[in-house]
């Protein structure tokens, strides 16, 4: 069941496995005293550190969900340092992030149709995907962003109508926001949160794009936004729990 609020704390390639024990633990700490029922914490680490995770959680009762950031689109074979969708949830993995645009540059091949298989993938091993989409700089400035963004969302329309039941979480990522400082105005999420309730049956979505604990004031309050996917500041615990607690505020 997706709750109310998600908040998604996208580690990258940042923290050991002992750091975010140790980060996870303070936060669970932090949470332990906050009524939290509509609200899910996710953390998204390294791959190396999923298993402490799973260890930890499997110890101490947590308020916090955990997470990959990507996913193989084969199931299986001989692809290198690839990682499937059942090895992810062998590891106690709820949700796994597709299609973030740090991973789509390393990816060569990606296109929509790999895409879909992770998609695919993902709901074979019961995660929930974490969907990632947005416009760049060149397409604001050439106002082609509703154009680019329309035929993205029309594309993974398609695609989760394979699965009316499956859960999905759709995570608005503008490019020109993620790790830049720049977030995007509320005028320019809400206007996407439009087009997104239009082209998608029943969306959830999120907005991801240098969100910290003073900016969440008004991102909390965009309608049809859902929470937020958090990069930089989800490293500071403290920065990471401010922002959860606005989301607790509203409920
Ligand atoms: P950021 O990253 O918060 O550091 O901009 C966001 C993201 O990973 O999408």
């Amino acid at each position: 069941m997706i709750k109310q609020y998600t908040i998604v704390a996208n580690f990258k390639m940042n923290m050991n496995h002992i750091e975010v024990v140790s980060y996870t633990q303070k936060l669970a700490i932090k949470l332990a005293q906050r009524n939290n029922k509509n609200i899910e914490l996710v953390l998204i680490p390294s791959f190396t550190n999923l298993r402490s995770l799973q260890v930890l959680s499997n110890c101490e009762k947590l308020y916090i969900t955990y997470g990959a950031q990507n996913i193989s689109p084969y199931s299986n074979g001989a692809y290198t340092g690839a990682i499937s969708g059942k090895m992810l949830s062998a590891l106690g993995c709820s949700y796994v992030i597709i299609g973030h645009s740090e991973t789509r540059i390393l990816e060569a091949n990606y296109g929509y149709k790999e895409l879909e298989s992770k998609i695919d993938q993902s709901y074979a091993s019961n995660l929930i995907p974490i969907i990632c989409f947005g416009d760049n700089k060149e397409m604001r400035e050439n106002n082609k962003y509703i154009l680019h963004l329309s035929e993205e969302l029309k594309i993974l329309n398609n695609i989760l109508q394979k699965y009316p039941d499956n859960k999905y979480i759709l995570a608005y990522e503008p490019l020109w926001a993620i790790n830049t400082g720049v977030v995007a105005t509320n005028k320019e999420i809400e206007e996407v949160s439009l087009l997104v309730n239009k082209l998608i049956r029943d969306p959830y979505l999120i907005y991801g794009g240098s969100v910290n604990e003073y900016n969440i004031n008004d991102i909390k309050n965009i309608k049809g936004v859902s929470g937020v996917l958090v990069g930089k500041s989800s490293l500071d615990v403290d920065k990471l729990y401010k922002i959860a607690c606005n989301y607790m505020d509203l409920v």
